[in-house]
């Protein structure tokens, strides 16, 4: 090997990996213990009636010139499929409990017209209905899980759009399904009852709302081979009452409990925050309010503990994600945000926080998809650019269905800022489906990078392969004009001569590798 090369080797490997530092982090796997099974859809969608998110974010029509299959943009699609999207969930969020299935079927030039009243007041055209979505998801290879309407809905409503999915018989509303051009019933994996009781569902009690479950759900009847698994709408960070009284009252009658909590820089919904240009004490502030969903996942568990403690329910993350000040010149209703490195960094601690709690957390849904809030996708008439989300879900796909593995981290710094303390790194390991043992890191540190040495006992390491997702500001995002100032680039680790492995994790970086 010629001397230039063997100078350029050597510094790889002091980059990525190489023999311990004294203050090195430890990062231990213990893989004779596995844990839980991440369920795939840990890593579902939402996508609500909401500002762009559907109506040009997806759905541009079948006469549209944008390319697409029958009213869905192909590149959105095509691009959803890469990260293997195991569940969408529709039509809301607080739409979902002013919506009337009826008035999404049929030809759609006949569908009336409504005013979206939560989100911004704009006609809703009722173009995507019942028929469109299972289109979408379909071609995306996910899950349908659809959100009822108890708010401004009745049992007879719910029931009846259950029926006219699921049945296969010959009654009216199954032949009127296939008049609109299904024959075969949709598959529901999942159906929820009313979201966000506690608020735009109805302001209700736990105890109110749990009576009005138990009635809806005695009339959703489906042939057994297509009946969805039904989800009880629970509540907030504000309290446990929501888990204590629904693991109570509906243990027999639900597959899980839904749970809702959004981070929001200042903490505060008046002022949340930007979503670009802010400072390290926004940073930090986002960091340790998202890191905060651990204690509720804890809190939650524990109440629904006392009445299942078998673990039967799941307590299902249905709406998670930044919220941050809309930006400038957009429609309020929207709720359009940019996505940066912060973004990215804050879906992995919570996929690490998920993977931890996998026998209660069954499902998560990161509100949203495209165009709101904290989505995958920023989409602009015939453009699209991936947001650096979406590349922290590429790069965790291994984690779907994998199955979860204890990790113990020691000498483990904080990373302090103004009021804030953090831990400067989170980790999480699985073994793969395909076999293979996963490990992702992150460092919430946007200063300074850090040394893990990690030990398998039982295992020889010899070496890391996958991705790393950072850059060089706290803020970087792809835009129209930039689309890959950031992606994920390949990040390898290889053990020292003393067969020992230690990885030098950057600043404000994403890390998942596979381990040799
Ligand atoms: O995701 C936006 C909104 O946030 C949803 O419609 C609602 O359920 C929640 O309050």
């Amino acid at each position: 090997m010629n001397p230039i090369k063997r100078g350029v080797l050597a510094l790889c490997l002091l980059a990525s990996g190489g023999a311990f530092a004294a203050d090195a982090i430890s990062l231990t796997i213990d893989t004779a213990k596995p844990g839980a099974v991440i369920n795939k859809d840990i890593y579902g969608q939402f996508a609500e009636h909401l500002g762009t998110g559907i109506y040009e974010g997806m759905w541009v029509g079948p006469k549209s010139k944008i390319p697409n299959t029958r009213g869905w943009r192909n590149d959105v699609v095509g691009a959803l499929k890469d990260i293997h999207v195991p569940l969408v969930r529709w039509p809301g969020g607080c739409f979902a409990d002013e919506y009337h299935w009826k008035d999404g079927v049929g030809p759609r030039e006949k569908r009336p017209v409504k005013v979206n009243t939560n989100w911004g007041g704009v006609d809703e055209p009722n173009a995507v209905g019942t028929h469109e979505f299972f289109d979408l998801v379909e071609q995306l290879g996910a899950d349908a899980y659809v959100n009822g309407n108890l708010g401004t809905g009745s049992a007879q409503e719910m029931s009846e759009w259950i029926e006219y999915m699921t049945s296969d018989s010959k009654s009216t509303l199954a032949n009127l399904r296939r008049k609109n051009g299904r024959d075969k019933p949709f598959k529901v994996a999942y159906f929820a009852v009313g979201n966000e009781a506690w608020g735009c569902g109805g302001n209700m009690s736990p105890q109110y709302y749990s009576d009005l479950y138990r009635q809806v759900e005695t009339f959703l009847r489906a042939p057994k081979q297509y009946r969805p698994k039904i989800i009880a709408s629970g509540g907030n960070d504000n309290d446990v009452a929501w888990s204590e009284v629904l693991s109570k009252e509906l243990k027999k009658q639900t597959y899980g409990i839904s749970f809702h909590y959004y981070t929001i820089p200042t903490g505060k919904w008046e002022g949340k925050g930007a979503s670009t240009g802010f400072a390290e004490n926004e940073w930090i502030s986002t960091m340790a309010r998202t890191l905060r969903m651990e204690d509720h996942i804890r809190r939650n568990s524990a109440a629904m503990d006392k009445n299942d403690p078998e673990k039967k329910l799941g307590l299902l993350v249905d709406e998670w994600g930044t919220w941050y000040d809309v930006e400038k010149g957009t429609n309020p209703g929207f709720l359009f945000q940019q996505n940066t490195l912060r973004d990215a960094v804050v879906a992995a601690l919570n996929f690490n926080i998920f993977h931890a709690h996998a026998d209660r957390v069954r499902m998560t849904n990161i509100a949203q998809m495209v165009n709101v809030l904290q989505s995958m996708i920023i989409t602009d008439k015939d453009k699209m650019v991936l947001t650096p989300t979406y590349y922290a879900y590429q790069m965790y796909v291994p984690f779907q269905n994998a199955t979860s593995l204890p990790v113990t981290l020691q000498n483990n710094p904080d990373y302090t800022a103004g009021e804030f303390k953090i831990p400067e790194i989170s980790a999480s390991a699985a073994r793969g489906a395909d076999g293979k043992l996963y490990l992702a890191l992150v460092n919430t540190n946007p200063n300074k990078e850090a040394d893990v040495a990690l030990n398998i006992p039982g295992q020889t390491v010899r070496s890391l392969k996958g991705n790393v997702l950072t850059a060089a500001a706290m803020d970087t995002h792809n835009t129209f004009q930039a689309p890959n100032a950031i992606k994920p680039a390949p990040f390898t680790a290889a053990a020292g001569a003393d067969g020992k492995l230690s990885v030098k994790v950057p600043a404000k970086a994403v890390i998942v590798v596979a381990v040799e």
